[in-house]
């Protein structure tokens, strides 16, 4: 069996992208596939996080993933900061990736422009990102599109790394969905859809109700011609909702064109596909949030069986990058 690994940090709640680019997936490979899906905690303080805050999010996340078809039972669902390889791997792989390739990872550029002040961790953080996958042997890693540059890293450090210590890694491929790899805001169809949107009028979140999916769904910006085609140069605004109701249902955008002449009718049948989808999740939500041990004990689970993976890897990359064993 293949394994399949991939992370979503606990920074904000879970919104439309994570689901139709990420997360819907990794809930149909679960049954196909051996699966690992982290918590990425590390990841999340690369920008300052409230304590507080941070862990009451992280148990919201995991009841979140819970709720949209991840089953502990038969998936490896775990807190990255509960397995202390991550940040053991992500180390010698600091030393093996170049200072070149990481000032040219777009997510870097694109996030530090803004901040004041830019933490080594930021810089680095890709890296981090690459032992996540490693440290288990990883085949496959479903993501969408804005984390395709960073799984190609991945590869490039773990060839460099193999070719210097002998075949010790598993050299991991991206798969990125024919629909829903890139969500835009509903607002600014030229910007993805995100967590750290200030406005939230151009987000659907995975909890937001009936009415709120379809007012927002209704205020989408489109354009001014009437025609319903799927081309994301000239119309992004209805080419967003084209590949969101594509995903939802399960086809390229270009079949669910063709059976839409008008925008009304496009929006509303997004609309009410995304209230169908959304509607389980809200239901097995609020159910979980009434035992949160029963997803602590999960959590504590799968880091369990994360660990013993973990440590493996490392023994095997100690020993061929020459530490000189305890004794
Ligand atoms: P994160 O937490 O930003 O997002 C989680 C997943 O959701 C996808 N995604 C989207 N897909 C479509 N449209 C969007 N608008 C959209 N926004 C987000 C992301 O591509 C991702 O698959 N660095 C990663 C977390 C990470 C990771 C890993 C991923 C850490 N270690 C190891 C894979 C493997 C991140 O910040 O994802």
């Amino acid at each position: 069996m293949q394994r399949v690994l991939s992370g979503i940090q606990p920074s904000g709640d879970v919104h439309l992208g994570n689901l139709l680019g990420a997360l819907q997936n990794w809930v149909a490979d679960q049954h196909t596939h051996e699966s690992f899906h982290p918590i990425v905690d590390l990841h999340a303080v690369t920008v300052p996080q409230d304590p507080a805050e941070l862990q009451t999010a992280t148990l919201r996340l995991a009841q979140m993933l819970m709720a949209s078809g991840l089953d502990p039972d038969i998936c490896v669902l775990f807190v990255q900061s509960h397995v202390p390889e991550h940040t053991q791997l992500a180390w010698v792989l600091e030393c093996t990736a170049g200072f070149g390739e990481l000032r040219r990872m777009h997510q870097f550029k694109d996030k530090s422009a803004d901040m004041d002040f830019v933490c080594a961790g930021l810089f680095t953080y890709p890296v981090l990102q690459a032992a996540d996958i490693v440290l288990y042997d990883t085949d496959v890693v479903p993501v969408g599109d804005d984390q395709r540059q960073h799984i190609e890293l991945t590869r490039d450090i773990t060839q460099r790394f193999n070719a210097r210590y002998g075949e010790v890694l598993v050299v991991p491929e991206h798969r990125i969905p024919p629909a829903g790899a890139r969500v835009m805001d509903l607002q600014e169809p030229t910007r993805k859809m995100s967590k750290s949107a200030d406005e939230a009028p151009g987000t659907i979140w995975l909890l937001d109700e009936p009415d709120t999916v379809r007012r927002k769904i209704r205020r989408a910006v489109t354009d001014s011609e009437a025609e319903v085609r799927f081309d994301r140069e000239a119309k992004p605004g209805v080419s967003n909702l084209l590949e969101i109701l594509g995903a939802a249902t399960g086809r390229s955008p270009q079949e669910v064109a063709a059976g839409y002449d008008r925008y009304g009718e496009l929006k509303n049948g997004c609309a009410e596909a995304v209230v169908e989808l959304l509607a389980p999740i809200r239901r097995r939500f609020d159910e979980l949030s009434t035992d949160p041990g029963e997803t602590q004990r999960a959590l504590a689970a799968g880091a369990e069986t994360a660990g013993e993976i973990a440590t493996a890897t490392m023994a095997r990359v100690r020993e061929a990058m020459g530490f000189l064993p305890r004794g």
